[in-house]
């Protein structure tokens, strides 16, 4: 990609930047891209591979060949992919602690290392990450603290402490969450961030690796079902660790179904767009809050310093969206029987807007040949919010 287009329409709630840093993947020191990740999930409680939908209706609404839709909104029991990266690296930030090999400590064993030991781990959040860690504390037998910006829903919070953790509400915004979970860290409190900062990149790491198990998930199902390979992927961004998983996957050596040419979109909403000002600026950039989009899981201001070098060299267009935008995603899901909540609804959200701009549909390639992949990366997790969007359609 050589040419630098942006478009801005307050009008139309999207605005999209042509990427021009677009190259080989840096390698940023993550493990091969293989199975480990997927085996070791496995042999978590409930652990299956999630849906892959063909939604031939709404193909045919955007004007493509097909339209796949990997469908987190259930997940091993939990209302969100992020179980996938949480599980592997409190593995990760456990096997750290006791001085082992990550890839030799299966959770028996862990909980049995960790038994009256008085570990905690500790984590922030907009909801889902924290409740996968939640989860796993308790898996794994340790307590849990997991800091939530204010504002976050209600439902949230009460997911996130019937997982037996405790929830902390913490004055701000999500990065600022994280800087007070990063203050936690001590001798027996783990923290388990899906995001890096200067000294504490290995257990974020393991996040991005953990989320491999979703597109070896969806190679899989593509091959058994005879689906076209996606040749346009779209990924939500937060803080960018999910978007650098699928980028690694489809741009790295692990897509095993491989169109001729993947093309890749991030997502983000309008207020919290900052890996698109950060591609913009040519380097880390915040934005700065408050972030009030209703996606709660992509209202970060500052992307994870670990993975926007990939993000960077892997995007081909950056795209910003209004919440009117994954409003009508979330309805249009509904109503061929996908439960997406306003996060997970974001990747449909701007391809709807793609499609009623023309210029952003050739910039993506949103053609009558494309074989578009999104994520519905979470169900109804603010459940009153859902039933108010679903009225308002
Ligand atoms: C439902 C959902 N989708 C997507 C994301 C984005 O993930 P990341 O922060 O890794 O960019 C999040 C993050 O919390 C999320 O909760």
């Amino acid at each position: 990609m050589t040419t630098t287009t942006a478009a801005t329409t307050t009008d139309t709630g999207v605005s999209w930047y042509v990427n021009d840093a677009v190259g080989p993947l840096p390698d940023g020191d993550f493990a091969p891209l293989d199975r480990a990740p997927m085996r070791r999930h496995a042999t978590l409680p409930g652990y299956r591979p999630t849906e892959l939908h063909d939604l031939p209706e709404l193909a045919a609404r955007l004007g493509v060949a097909q339209l796949l839709v990997k469908d987190e909104s259930v997940r091993m029991d939990l209302p969100s992919f992020k179980i996938l990266g949480a599980s592997w690296a409190s593995m990760h930030a456990v096997a750290g602690w006791l001085g082992v090999d990550p890839a030799t400590l299966d959770l028996p064993t862990a909980r049995t290392a960790l038994a009256g030991r008085g570990v905690a781990l500790v984590a922030a959040t907009d909801g889902n990450h924290g409740r996968g860690v939640a989860r796993m504390a308790r898996l794994l037998g340790a307590s849990a603290t997991i800091l939530v910006p204010e504002g976050t829903a209600t439902a949230r919070i009460e997911a996130i402490a019937s997982e037996g953790a405790r929830v902390e509400v913490v004055e701000g915004t999500y990065d600022d969450a994280i800087a007070a979970s990063a203050a936690l860290a001590g001798q027996a409190s783990l923290v388990v961030s899906d995001t890096s900062w200067p000294g504490y990149a290995s257990v974020p790491r393991a996040v991005v690796e953990g989320y491999s198990t979703m597109f070896h998930e969806i190679d899989d199902a593509v091959t058994a079902h005879g689906y076209r390979p996606p040749s346009l992927v779209v990924l939500q961004a937060g803080v960018g660790a999910f978007a650098a998983a699928g980028l690694r996957h489809y741009r790295g050596s692990a897509v095993t179904v491989r169109a001729a040419e993947i093309r890749t979109a991030v997502v983000e909403p309008t207020s919290a767009g900052c890996l698109m000002a950060s591609a913009r600026a040519g380097r880390l950039t915040e934005v700065p809050g408050p972030h009030r989009s209703t996606m709660a899981g992509l209202n970060c201001g500052l992307p994870s310093e670990l993975v926007w070098p990939l993000v960077r060299a892997g995007t081909d267009v950056f795209v910003a969206i209004d919440d009117a935008w994954t409003d009508t995603a979330m309805r249009a899901l509904a109503a061929v029987g996908v439960v997406a909540g306003e996060s997970g609804a974001a990747g449909l959200g701007a391809l709807l807007a793609a499609a009623d701009q023309p210029a952003l549909a050739a910039a993506v390639g949103l053609d009558a040949n494309a074989s578009v992949l999104v994520v519905n990366t979470e169900g109804a997790t603010d459940p009153e919010n859902y039933a108010a969007v679903l009225a308002r359609g």
